[in-house]
């Protein structure tokens, strides 16, 4: 199989279904391989990893690709720091990294925990009434979205109506996208939405993120408008989505490896060694895409034009046999963990220690307070049908 249709079978939904065979074949090519004159398959650790922190390669803006015709999900995700090259990357991201210190997400301990206990009372009403709930609706969603509306300022009653309008967002990050009208509306839906949310915390200030980046409009160096907007959407999406997904993945790999479920029931694995596991094996962002901002650049050997794309294949990337030794193994207690699945560099997630305390802590409460969680028998968990924001939409569990 040649990297031409590695690439075509990654786009179908057998290929989205099960990636995994297919990262094994990208790497038998070598680490990179050549897909088109203009885009190389990058699937070895070291490349990845190298590529992500090179700033001789950017996230793809209008400096890379000019004159591009610009819907309202471009658009919109287009102004946040997702889609910023250097300099102003450097620039926009500073403030919004401020909130993200780990003494901040110490301090949201507490209030994580209180949401997990809340939810999980609720899911144990479920049970006692139709012996079986949702885990992805209930849970997985609940809990990152509460988290990320409380720290953005969100009121309680308008978090749950985003699941959709999210995933509709999100459609503009898949591999291969197609048509994005969903995904435009849901950006404008989005947009419009903030945009009234930061004009009544002009008027009255509250002690949220919003207040925060409020405040750094008309301010120089600050946001502008539509940067103000467009990072406050991605703060929505990048919160909740990813970290959804690691909670679903998790569940499910826990069904697989009762011996783990056990393990930790027993504080005989530490949980942060699991979710990083979880991380490592089945990614939530399973990839992502490097542009080259100059010619003459290459990528393990393979000169790319200017503008020309490195696919990075994340979750190929951490089954690298050479950085995680038999790889295709689902191992906690593994020497070390090093997912790349927070990216790398100047793009590093910037919620990756909120998203790995919310799993700990979730897992953590999850499993002592349902000794006997198992799947719904009878009921079939439903994978959902992406490639790069991997998880599930549905996980049927009983008690
Ligand atoms: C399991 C959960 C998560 C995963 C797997 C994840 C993964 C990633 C990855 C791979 C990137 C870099 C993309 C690239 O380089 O092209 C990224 C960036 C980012 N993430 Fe996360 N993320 C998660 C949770 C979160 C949370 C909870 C937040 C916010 C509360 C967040 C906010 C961000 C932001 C703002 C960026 C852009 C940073 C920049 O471009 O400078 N993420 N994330």
């Amino acid at each position: 199989m040649d990297a031409v249709a590695i690439v075509e079978a990654l786009a179908e939904p057998a290929g989205r279904a099960d990636p995994y065979p297919l990262y094994a074949r990208a790497r038998q090519l070598g680490p990179v391989a050549r897909v088109w004159p203009d885009v190389v398959l990058v699937s070895g650790y070291d490349e990845v990893n190298r590529v992500l922190r090179d700033p001789a390669f950017g996230v793809v803006d209008g400096d890379v690709r000019p004159g591009a015709a610009e819907p309202a999900s471009v658009r919109v995700l287009g102004s946040s720091v997702l889609r910023t090259n250097p300099p102003r990357h450097a620039a926009m991201r500073a403030p919004i990294a401020s909130v993200f210190t780990p003494r901040r997400v110490r301090e949201l301990e507490p209030a994580i925990t209180a949401t997990v206990d809340l939810l999980l009372d609720e899911i144990a009403a479920e049970f006692a009434r139709d012996g079986w709930t949702d885990f992805m609706d209930r849970f997985a969603f609940r809990l990152p979205v509460n988290v990320i509306c409380a720290l953005l300022g969100v009121p309680e009653q308008d978090r749950y109506r985003f699941r959709g309008l999210v995933g509709e967002l999100t459609a503009l990050l898949e591999f291969m996208p197609g048509d994005l009208t969903a995904a435009d509306l849901a950006a404008a839906e989005l947009e419009d939405y903030f945009r009234r949310l930061a004009a009544e915390r002009r008027n009255r200030p509250g002690a949220d993120l919003v207040t925060a980046l409020v405040g750094l409009t008309g301010t120089e160096p600050g946001l502008d408008e539509g940067e103000l907007l467009g990072n406050l959407v991605l703060l929505l999406v990048a919160g909740f989505e990813t970290t959804t997904n690691l909670l679903g993945n998790g569940l499910a790999l826990l069904f697989r490896h009762p011996h783990v479920a056990a393990a930790l029931r027993a504080g005989a694995l530490p949980v942060a060694d699991f979710v990083e596991e979880v991380l490592r094996f089945d990614a939530p962002v399973q990839m992502t895409s490097r542009l080259a901002r100059s010619a003459g650049l290459s990528v393990g050997g393979f000169e790319l034009p200017r503008g020309g794309e490195a696919l990075l294949l994340i979750a190929a990337a951490n089954r690298d046999p050479a950085r995680h030794p038999d790889p295709d193994r689902f191992d906690p207690w593994r020497a070390e963990i090093a997912p790349l699945t927070f990216g790398a560099g100047p793009h590093y997630c910037l919620g990756a220690m909120l998203a790995r305390r919310e799993a700990a802590l979730a897992f953590d409460r999850l499993l002592r307070r349902f000794p006997g969680l198992a799947p719904a028998p009878g009921r079939e968990a439903v994978r959902n049908s992406r490639l790069l924001l991997r998880g599930y939409t549905d996980l049927p569990v009983r008690c």
